[in-house]
Order: structure tokens, then sequence, then C-alpha cells
């Protein structure tokens, strides 16, 4: 008997189809993989099963029980755990007070809540996931991201109430990790299985899908397809299932032409966690950050974007110093953030004044206004060449799957068509074939002659896009490299402060 089988699931919103007749099963033990474009309803699946939204037809099934999930707390009943695509965490608690959130503290007579215990019980069920370096008493706001999520498992792992059998729910949980992270998340999920819990796992990283799930479903446009079984799977045969696409052709790397002007120079730059920073980067370069964990790349995009304490910038022959991120956006720099709902996606805004937001103040407001339509045009344009997944420009941001908020990020830094794009994780949550023509994207605009400067957890992303890689260590440049000739396991060791060339 199946943990868990939905059958021909639908929901429809404001006549969108967002899931069209979706059917899957999960066994005990397995690791059930679900993929799809962004926007092929993953996520609205996902919430139906937490309860968060209803279908508008089609069954589950729980332990072969037919279940209706109208509220969260009926989700927890039927044994669903969830790690939901934006994590939310309360992040001015304490570990311990995260592990038991929304459940009974542990009390002593008269009722007053055990600290003492609280504390033990949220260390045991960190242990349990080999996790023991993270402090219960730590305040969650200051934890690395990875160590959040591992708090987030381990609030499922706390009660043994007398569920018919676990299932773990996790929707992009690799998308914020460094790989390190993820590796601890990988040794977490073979504990699940080996618990004979069951899990859902939806990624848009088919090396991490082949390797850790035991069987796939593929969403199209909100239908389910048959799943397959991993060890049957390839690449190729999960790209064409999720696009239709047979093949997706990688450009060659742009050569870079050492007579090209300087487009950056930094020298001795300064700022929070950073330490005394120089480089250039020429127009139609494509220089890469990278780093192991918190190296810095985001802290170095921040310091260009108006955060820099000391050293000095020039662009194009022209000495700046931004003193904030709208005065970066006027003089021609153009940036995505890693945190795209905390750091400029304005959820109830629409797609079109998301994409305009920092160029506003380069047009007066008559401009403005006439230039509306223009504006909108451009935004399809974008839009269509990121692949976004929306009912037209007019639709707010809320309302799209997360790849697709990304997707708005990012049209909204090539829109103005800048002199310095700075790219923060920009394919984080984007789907194999839209992160393939962002690439696409950002070869054409760095031959048109802007330079590029992208941090990246994804060695593989720098070292497709990038003809330089900078590694940053603590803060620290600690080297530039060229990307020719470099694979994926040479830049870790770089990363990790191999000297060897
Ligand atoms: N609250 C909502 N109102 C209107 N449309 C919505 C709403 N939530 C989701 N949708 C639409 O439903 C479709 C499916 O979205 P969903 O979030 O399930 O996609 P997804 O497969 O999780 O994509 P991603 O990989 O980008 O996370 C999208 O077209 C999205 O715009
Ligand atoms: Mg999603």
């Amino acid at each position: 008997m199946s943990l868990l089988s939905v059958a021909r699931l639908a929901k429809t919103y404001g006549g969108a189809a967002a899931l069209r007749d979706a059917s899957l099963t999960i066994e005990a033990g397995e690791v059930h993989a679900l993929m799809g474009e962004n926007g092929a309803g993953k996520s609205t699946l996902i919430r139906i099963l937490a309860g968060v939204v209803q279908a508008d037809s089609g069954e589950i099934t729980v332990a072969g029980e037919p279940a209706s999930i109208a509220n969260a707390r009926d989700a927890y009943r039927l044994g669903l755990r969830f790690l939901h695509q934006e994590l939310n965490v309360a992040s001015r608690l304490s570990v311990a007070e995260n592990i038991f959130l929304g459940r009974a503290y542990p009390t002593r007579w008269g009722g007053l809540v055990d600290w003492a215990a609280l504390r033990d019980r949220a260390s045991a069920a960190l242990a349990a996931l080999s996790a023991s370096h993270i402090a219960p008493e730590t305040i969650v706001g200051r934890l690395a991201v990875g160590d959040r999520m591992i708090v987030k498992i381990a609030s499922t792992f706390v009660d043994d109430a007398s569920a018919p059998g676990r299932i773990f729910v996790m929707d992009e949980p690799t998308a914020a990790l460094t790989s390190e992270e993820s590796e601890r998340l990988f040794r977490i999920l073979d504990e699940l299985q080996r618990r004979r819990a069951g899990v859902l796992y939806v990624s848009h990283r088919i090396e991490e899908v082949l390797r850790i799930s035991n069987r796939i479903t593929v969403l199209r446009d909100g239908v389910s397809q048959p799943p397959i079984a991993t060890a049957e799977a390839t690449r190729e045969m999960l790209i064409e299932r999720m696009t239709g696409r047979t093949r997706l052709e990688a450009a060659a790397r742009p050569r870079q032409s050492t007579n090209a002007r300087v487009a950056l120079s930094v020298d001795r730059l300064t700022g929070k966690g950073l330490e005394e920073i120089s480089f250039d980067v020429r127009e139609g370069e494509i220089l890469g950050l990278a780093g192991l964990g918190d190296a810095g790349g985001d802290r170095l995009l921040r310091a260009l974007m108006g955060a820099m304490t000391g050293g000095s910038v020039t662009i194009a022959g022209e000495g700046v110093r931004p003193r904030g991120p709208a005065e970066g956006w006027r003089r021609g720099l153009a940036y995505v953030p890693r945190e795209r709902r905390s750091e400029g996606l304005l959820l109830s805004q629409s797609i079109s004044d998301n994409v305009a937001l920092p160029h506003l103040n380069r047009l007066s407001h008559l401009r403005l206004f006439l230039n509306r339509l223009a504006e909108r045009a451009e935004t399809a344009a974008v839009g269509r060449r990121v692949r976004l997944r929306a009912t037209g420009p007019r639709q707010r941001a809320w309302r799209l799957s997360g790849g697709n908020q990304q997707k708005v990020m990012f049209a909204r830094a090539v829109a103005g068509a800048p002199r310095l794009l700075l790219l923060d994780e920009p394919t984080r949550g984007v789907d194999v074939a839209a992160r393939f023509d962002i690439h696409a994207l950002l070869r054409e605009i760095a031959a048109a002659g802007a330079a590029v400067v992208i941090a990246s957890s994804d060695r593989e992303e720098l070292l497709a896009l990038c003809s330089r890689i900078a590694i940053l260590t603590d803060g620290r440049l600690s080297r530039i490299v060229p990307a020719e000739g470099l694979t994926a396991a040479r830049l870790l060791a770089l990363c990790y402060g191999d000297d060897r060339v």
C-alpha cells in the first residue's frame, strides 16, 4: 500500500489552470522526485497537500484511506511535513523554539515551560540529523540558510505522534544551499529512507535528482506523466519530457579580446566583510565570482551597488561611488539580488512595474506615461526571451511561480541596457530550459559590449559562462584564473585553496 497517492488533481486560479490532471504515488522508503518547468504546477500540488489551497477536483489517499485536507492541521495529522519553496522560519526565535514552533512545549508542574527539556529535545533532534554543530540557543536569523533548513527539518522529527507514516515534502530544498550543505541534506534523505518515510522532492537540478531519487514524475502544463524509475532515466529524457525540446545546445563561451576597454576597475575596495579587493573587467567580459560557502561574492556585488566603505571604483573611465542602489542603477549598473523576496521584488505590484522600478528616475513622469506602452512591449520581449510564464505584464508578482519571480528580477536587470550587469545567483530556482536561455541572453549582452560580474555557487554555471573566475576566500580575493580548460573539480580545489594551476 502506498503512503500517499494523489489522483487526477486539478486547480484553477481565476480561470487559469495551474494543475489540470496530476497523479502520483509515494511508497514507504521512497524519494519521489517531481520535476517540471517553472509554472508547471509543482508548488500548487504541494500547496494542495499542505491544505493551503483546495483542489477543484481529484482525490488524495493517505495509507489507503481517502483523505480530505482542508487546512494545515489536517495535513499535519496525516503525517505530512513540509519544507516550502520560500522557507519560513521565525528568525528572531532560537533554534529550540523554532523546532517546537506550533507544537506544545514540554512543561514542568504548574504548566511552566521546561526550557532545559526543550533544549535537550531540540539537541536530540539535531543530533539525529548529524547536525550537532547547531546550538539550540542560537537565534535562527544568525544561521546560514542551510542550517535554517536543517532546523526546519529537525522540527519535523521532535514528536513521534502516531502518524501513519511520515511523508516529507520538499520544494526545491537545495536551491538556496551551497554544495556542502546539499550533501548534508542528502545524508538526511538517506536517513529518512532508512526510517521508511516517504519523500516528495521538487528540484530543477537533474544531476541531483538522478542521484538521490527512486522514481521521477514530470509535470508539464499541469499534467503529470507516468513515473519513470530513476535507474532508467537520463538527462536528455528528462529535458525532453519537461520541455519538449530534444536538446539544449550550449553556445561557445565568448572569446575575450584583450584590447577591449576596461569597463569596471575596482581598486582596494572595502566593505562589510570584504578586504581590499582589486580587479578589472573588460567590455564584453563575463567575470565569475566563486568561493566556498559565505566567501563574499554577494557582499562584493552589494558593495559595488552602494555599500562600499573604502577604495575606488571606476566605470568606463569615470570614478563613481554610488551611495545606494538607486544611484547605482542611474549610473548604468544593474543588479540581480540573491534574495528576491527580501531584496527588491514587490510582490503586490505588476510584472511591468517590477521591471520598470529601478529605471523610473531616469525618466520624467510625462515620458514615463508616454513610454508605458513601449515599456510593456519591452517587458513582453524580455519576458519571452527568459520564458516568463505569466498571464500578461499586468499580472501581480505574488501570483507567479517561484522561478518566474526570479525571471522578473532578471528581466528588470537587462531591461535598461546596462553597461555593467551584477548578478547574484541569477538562475536560482529557474528551470533547465529557461536557465539555458538566460545564459544565451547573458552571452549576447556581453557580446554587445556590456561587462558582467556573476556570483554563483553553481560551478558549472560559472564554467559555462565566464572567461575568468575570481576565487574569493573569507572576503578576500585570492586569485583570478582563466576559465578555459578548467573543470568543476579543479575549480572546487581552487576554492579550497589548492594552489597548483
Ligand atoms: N495565487 C495564484 N494566483 C494566480 N495564479 C497562480 C497563483 N499561484 C500560482 N499561480 C499560477 O499557477 C501556475 C503554477 O504555479 P506553481 O507555483 O505551481 O509552479 P511551479 O511548478 O512550482 O514553478 P516553479 O518551478 O517556478 O516554482 C503558474 O502559472 C502560476 O502563475
Ligand atoms: Mg514552485
